[in-house]
């Protein structure tokens, strides 16, 4: 899983503020001490943001309910004694208590669009944010509108609702094994006013999705291979195991996927899988799919693309 941006808190300065010892008075003394506390219990990133300055000053403007773009003088306030504890307890949770930012704030971004997060489901991090308005559109036939497109695995449900956002005459489905995961895309589909157009199936996969030719099929999978599992840095473990558990080799959920993709494709469709950096295991699994792999800010071994033609004569 990598790192994604972070909620967008534009305060890009570092607070001037000299940390006082024993005194954490203002919002700007907090962020200096919490890049202290992020380094001492080795925290590990890549869920909300890249670096502990950004998702520091994500969780200070969340915790004080001030605004994500607030000006870099709101960190020069004086604290009430309320808040300074409230700052405290969140920083105490997410560092020696190595809670995820999402989990602590219940929210998530992919850019602009927010989702409701709780420990139910990972917490978005796709690469199909930049991929969805650009990359994959040229692979679409210019004369044919998206009108029906799945998201497998939909987990919170973000994907799904991204997919409604691009392509807003197509009807979109989304499948999911979790029956709590499930309740969580709920809520967001619902928050984001696309119920009408917007279906979730509890389903292994397609297994009780209705028989639809697609436009798109898209899914973020689990794909961690089993063993890998135990070695993840204490926030990863704290996401359900079944949105990261991809089995043996990490393929178990891609391969079934891909078998039932066949019958389930337009022809000119396509499927598109984020597979993390198993590009090379991905080749050598399915060799006859000559997977086509997108560029991503993260290289081109995360995403990778098939076309209907070649999934259909696919003897795998
Ligand atoms: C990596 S997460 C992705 C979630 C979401 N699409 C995202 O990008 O944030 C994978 C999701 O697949 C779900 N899942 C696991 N096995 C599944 C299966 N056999 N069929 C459908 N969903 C499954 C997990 O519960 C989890 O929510």
């Amino acid at each position: 899983m990598t790192a994604r941006a972070p909620a967008s808190a534009t305060l890009g300065d570092r607070p001037s503020p000299r940390l006082r010892p024993g005194k954490l008075a203002t919002p700007g003394d907090w962020l200096i001490q919490a890049e202290k506390l992020y380094a001492k219990h080795r925290v590990a990133l890549g869920q909300v943001a890249t670096n502990a300055h950004d998702e520091a000053l994500y969780l200070l403007l969340r915790t004080l309910g001030l605004p994500l773009d607030s000006k870099p003088a709101v960190l020069r306030r004086k604290l009430t004694a309320e808040e300074q504890a409230r700052v405290a307890e969140v920083f105490r949770r997410r560092t020696a208590g190595h809670v995820p930012a999402a989990y602590l704030t219940r929210e998530a971004f992919l850019g602009e669009h927010r989702f409701h997060v709780d420990e139910r489901v990972i917490i978005p991090r796709s690469y199909f944010l930049e991929l969805l308005p650009e990359q994959i559109p040229q692979w679409l036939p210019a004369n044919k509108p998206v009108r029906r497109a799945v998201d497998v695995c939909t987990g919170s449900g973000c994907l799904a609702i991204l997919l409604a956002h691009q392509f807003p005459e197509a009807k979109v489905d989304a499948s999911e094994l979790s029956p709590d995961a499930l309740a969580v895309a709920r809520f967001n589909v619902a928050t984001h006013r696309l119920a009408k157009r917007v279906k979730l199936f509890h389903s292994d996969v397609f297994d009780a999705v209705p028989a639809v030719k697609y436009d798109l099929i898209l899914s973020n999978p689990p794909y961690v291979p089993t063993r890998e599992l135990r070695d993840l840095p204490a926030e990863f473990k704290q996401e359900p195991a079944m949105a990261l558990d991809g089995g043996r080799d990490g393929l178990d959920i891609i391969r079934k996927l891909l078998c039932q993709a066949r019958d389930r494709l337009q022809p000119h469709g396509l499927v598109v899988l984020e597979v993390g950096g198993l590009r090379a295991a991905m080749d050598r699994a399915f060799p006859g799919l000559d997977l086509h792999w997108l560029h991503t800010e993260d290289g081109e071994d995360c995403v990778c693309l098939v076309q209907a033609a070649r999934l259909i004569n696919w003897r795998g």
